[in-house]
């Protein structure tokens, strides 16, 4: 059977950058609580109206530029997004519109800050199995729109940036690819993390009392999340190291999920690693959510951090809670 490789991979991030000290001119906070809770210096984010599609299908262009490749070579789609730029249709069948590739198939996968370590275990299987060849394997969001930019939604607003990070996906009989892929869940603390509304639980689905009540904005419980993300991201980084016989010391690079510097830190204590062992980037772009990987990934591959045969580590955590690891050799 043969193993999944990356071909390619690209970002886009949009030009605009907002700084901290320009959030406190929105709200009551202040770059010093912002850098010391989170790590984050500054994030991008779109003008208005630009779309979720429209970000990853920049990333597409340059990451298909990079494997000399056309869209017409894909033969799959899979969109990990937090933030679709409709109730539905999902974003994959927008990008491929925009992409020219009609009749491929399009999954959009919804798992949040975890989305493109479930979409790599998906994409993995079917590239595994030969059901498809050339897959491009998307996260990408635009959070700035949804954010409470009032001091009542400091908690969140502070953290999220907008962009997006792909990568094309193939079969490679090479002794290298994707070594295992390992994904959890945990609805029990679904509410924890969450965006209430819109959605079929109210009648009317949206209405102007759902939005009164801020049920549209995203709420979190810091310290939960916080808690459960310093657990879980490097239990899963084990599971994965132990399924291929490997310990942290065999770690080239490891690619945690960028939601927030302290658990990055946290991670990289429990697991023993050196700082060069560990991609952070959080400072300049904020928390893009199910784009982070893809995007610190890209950043890593051209910085010359990753060599082949390189072990590259990735985990995540998020809303659901979900969490997931994926081992790779480079
Ligand atoms: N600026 C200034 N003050 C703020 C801000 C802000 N942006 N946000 C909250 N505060 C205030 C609170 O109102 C509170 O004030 P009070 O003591 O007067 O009530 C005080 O700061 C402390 O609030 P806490 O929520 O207790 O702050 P905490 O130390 O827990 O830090 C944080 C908050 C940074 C969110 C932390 O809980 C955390 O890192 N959690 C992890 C969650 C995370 O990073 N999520 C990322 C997205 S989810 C994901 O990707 C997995």
């Amino acid at each position: 059977m043969p193993r999944t490789e990356f071909i390619a991979t690209g970002f886009y991030v949009p030009p605009r950058v907002v700084t901290n000290d320009e959030l406190a001119g929105m709200m009551d906070t202040s770059d010093e609580w912002i850098t010391q809770r989170s790590g984050i210096k500054t994030r991008r984010w779109v003008e208005p109206g630009t779309t979720c599609a429209a970000v990853a299908f920049e990333a597409t262009t340059t990451a298909l530029t990079r494997a000399g490749m056309k869209a017409a070579d894909l033969d799959c789609i899979v969109f990990a997004t937090t933030t679709p730029d409709h109730f539905f249709p999902g974003n994959g069948v927008y990008l491929q519109r925009m992409l020219g590739i009609p009749g491929i198939p399009a999954l959009d996968v919804r798992d949040q800050c975890s989305g493109f370590i479930y979409g790599l275990s998906v994409a993995d299987a079917w590239i595994r199995t030969g059901q498809y060849r050339r897959i491009l394997l998307v996260g990408a969001e635009i959070q700035s729109p949804g954010l409470d930019l009032t001091t009542a939604g400091r908690d969140t607003a502070v953290l999220f940036g907008d962009g997006a990070g792909v990568a094309i996906l193939g079969p490679t009989d090479a002794d290298r690819g994707v070594l295992s892929t390992h994904l959890y869940a945990d609805g029990q603390h679904a509410e924890k993390l969450w965006m209430d509304g819109p959605g079929v639980s109210h009648v009317p689905w949206i209405s102007s009392e759902l939005i009164a009540a801020g049920k549209h904005r995203v709420r979190m419980e810091g310290r939960e999340v916080f808690k459960h993300a310093s657990t879980c991201m490097p239990q899963s980084v084990m599971t994965a190291l132990h399924a291929n016989g490997l310990t942290p010391a065999d770690i080239t690079l490891l690619i945690p999920h960028q939601a927030n510097l302290r658990i990055s830190e946290m991670v990289q204590k429990q697991l023993g690693l050196r700082d060069d062992q560990v991609v952070n980037n959080i400072q300049k772009y904020g928390n893009t959510t199910a784009a982070s990987i893809p995007i610190a990934l890209d950043e890593a591959i051209a910085d010359g951090r990753l060599k082949r045969g390189d072990l590259l580590v990735l985990t995540a955590f998020g809303s659901g809670f979900t969490w997931a690891s994926a081992a790779i050799r480079w």
